[in-house]
This record gives C-alpha cells, sequence and structure tokens, in this order.
C-alpha cells in the first residue's frame, strides 16, 4: 500500500485499535504522522511501532474534548510539519445503558467524547487542509450511525450526529470547490479494546457483554479496517462501511425502512440478554 507520500496525517485515539492501526498503516504508506490520545502508553507503543517503520511521527497527549488544547495542538503540528493534509477523527468511545437508567451526564459524556471530539477536531484544522491544497477529513462515526439499537441511545445519538455532520461538510467542500474531500468512516464490528474500555449503567452486566462482543460480534481486525478506510480515502468516497457485517446490515436497514427497528430489537435481547 501506497500513495501517502509527502502527507501529514493527523490521528487521534491513536494509541489503540482502529486509531493505531490507522496510524501505522499510514506511516507504511509514506505519510509522516501525528498522533494523540490520552492514554499515553498506548500511544507510546503506537509511536515506537512507527519509528521502527522510518516515518516522521510527532506524539502528543491529547484529550478530544478539550477544544482550546485541540487549536492549539493543531498550530503545533503545523509549525512542526509545515502542513497538515489529512485528520483522521477516531477516537471514542462506547457506552451500555437503556435511557431510562441513563444519567444526564453519562449522556453527555459520549456526546462529547464522540461528537465535539469530531467536531472540534475538524473545524481545528479545516483552514490548514484547505490551505494544503490536497485535504481529507476521515471522520469515524459506526454502523450504530446507520441504525439504533435498544441499550445504545447515548452512542446512537453522537454516531448518527457525526454522519450529519460530516455529510454536510462534503457538500460545502464541493459547493466551495475546496481541496478537501470527507469521507464517513462506518465500521462493524473491530477487534479492538473498546468494550473493554466502556462504561455502562448500573445493573449493565458489563463483562459479559464484553465477552459476547469480543466473541461474537467482532470479525474484522483493526488493521484490515484501517486498509479498508485508506483505500476508501485514495478513492475520495463519501461513505465506507468496514467489514462484511457492516455491509449486510446497511443492506437490510434501506430494504426495511424503519421496520428495521422490531427486527434488530428481538436479535439484540437474543444476542446480549444482559446488554439492557
Ligand atoms: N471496535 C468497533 O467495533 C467499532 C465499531 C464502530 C465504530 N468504532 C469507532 O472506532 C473508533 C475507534 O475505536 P476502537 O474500536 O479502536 O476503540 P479503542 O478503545 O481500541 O480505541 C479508542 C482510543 O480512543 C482513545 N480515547 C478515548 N477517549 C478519548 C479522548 N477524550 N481524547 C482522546 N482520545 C480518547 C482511547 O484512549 C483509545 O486509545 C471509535 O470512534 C469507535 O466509536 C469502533
Amino acid at each position: 500500500m501506497d500513495g501517502f507520500a509527502g502527507k501529514v496525517a493527523v490521528v487521534t485515539g491513536a494509541g489503540s485499535g482502529i486509531g493505531q492501526a490507522l496510524a501505522i498503516e499510514l506511516a507504511r504508506s509514506g505519510a509522516s504522522v501525528a498522533i494523540s490520545d490520552v492514554d499515553t502508553e498506548g500511544l507510546a507503543v503506537t509511536e515506537e511501532r512507527i519509528k521502527a517503520i522510518g516515518a516522521p511521527v510527532k506524539a502528543d497527549r491529547l484529550d478530544v474534548t478539550e477544544r482550546e488544547a485541540f487549536e492549539l495542538y493543531a498550530d503545533a503540528v503545523v509549525e512542526h510539519f509545515g502542513k497538515v493534509n489529512q485528520i483522521y477523527n477516531n477516537a471514542g468511545i462506547a457506552y451500555v445503558g437503556d435511557v431510562e437508567v441513563t444519567p444526564f451526564k453519562d449522556i453527555e459524556r459520549v456526546m462529547d467524547v464522540d461528537y465535539w471530539g469530531v467536531v472540534n477536531g475538524t473545524k481545528v484544522f479545516l483552514p490548514h487542509l484547505i490551505a494544503s491544497g490536497d485535504g481529507h477529513v476521515v471522520n469515524v462515526s459506526s454502523l450504530f450511525g446507520i441504525f439504533s439499537v435498544p441499550g445504545q441511545a447515548a452512542y446512537n445519538s453522537a454516531k448518527f450526529a457525526v454522519r450529519g455532520f460530516t455529510e454536510a461538510l462534503r457538500q460545502e467542500m464541493q459547493a466551495k470547490r475546496h481541496p478537501v474531500g470527507v469521507t464517513t468512516v462506518h465500521p462493524g464490528g473491530i477487534k479492538t479494546a473498546i468494550m473493554r474500555n466502556s462504561t455502562a449503567a448500573e445493573g449493565v452486566d458489563r463483562e459479559g457483554l464484553t465477552n459476547t462482543f469480543d466473541k461474537k460480534l467482532t470479525r474484522t481486525t483493526p488493521e484490515k479496517a484501517a486498509q479498508i478506510i485508506l483505500d476508501a480515502v485514495r478513492k475520495d468516497k463519501a461513505r465506507v462501511l468496514v467489514g462484511a457485517d457492516a455491509k449486510l446490515l446497511d443492506v437490510i436497514v434501506r430494504i426495511t425502512g424503519s421496520g428495521y427497528q422490531r427486527l434488530f430489537s428481538t436479535v439484540v435481547a437474543r444476542l446480549v440478554p444482559n446488554a439492557h
């Protein structure tokens, strides 16, 4: 895989999972990479692996919810590399809990990281991407940004919002003839630490849920996911579905319209009875 020689790419949440795989694959494809995460230990692992490839890397602790820090970070990355071509707004958290029992603050936290983190990253880097003459915004939504399931109202809200924001942005860039591609990413189940790192409402069997997620719901490796995402960026696709599960469920939702809700709630109740 190549095609990113001379490009500068920024990846948030690069200390684990999809973000780590994206950063490494970008480095292999010739890009210079600015990586960040709140998990500095995981980030150090990613940094070492990129150094071993021989690609230029800048690693920083960054919480994507901290807007002012994000603004300063964007300036620092541009100063370091001289430009920025691509931002991968990937950092995210999972949460499980029915609306009835989920405290307001938990819904706000998921929106802060999963939605506002993406908005912050997009807005602080957008002027630089336009100035680069060859920019790309890659925002990670989810299959749960295409359909909803019980127990995921907070996460579903954030991921639907990421999709709405990103699809509007793509049209704006095209209307203004700005040299910036925009891609929304909808991964299905990817083998990462996301459920192990998740939080949940009181009474949810998080351990049981993590086991089910790890054993039954994830088929795609983060490395494969990164390759699929980078391929979509090369082709400037508006939307990329990652994994066979994502492709199949997207078709079911399109065929059934709102009818999927009756179907999926039954399936979810059987598959993860301890989710809500
Ligand atoms: N794994 C899946 O099945 C799956 C499916 C659909 C979408 N996604 C999305 O993919 C993205 C990456 O998730 P992953 O599966 O690699 O999970 P992961 O938990 O392995 O990695 C997420 C990374 O984001 C970091 N992070 C969390 N909060 C942060 C914050 N406030 N600021 C900066 N970094 C923060 C974490 O420390 C972690 O390193 C997320 O947006 C997630 O919602 C994952």
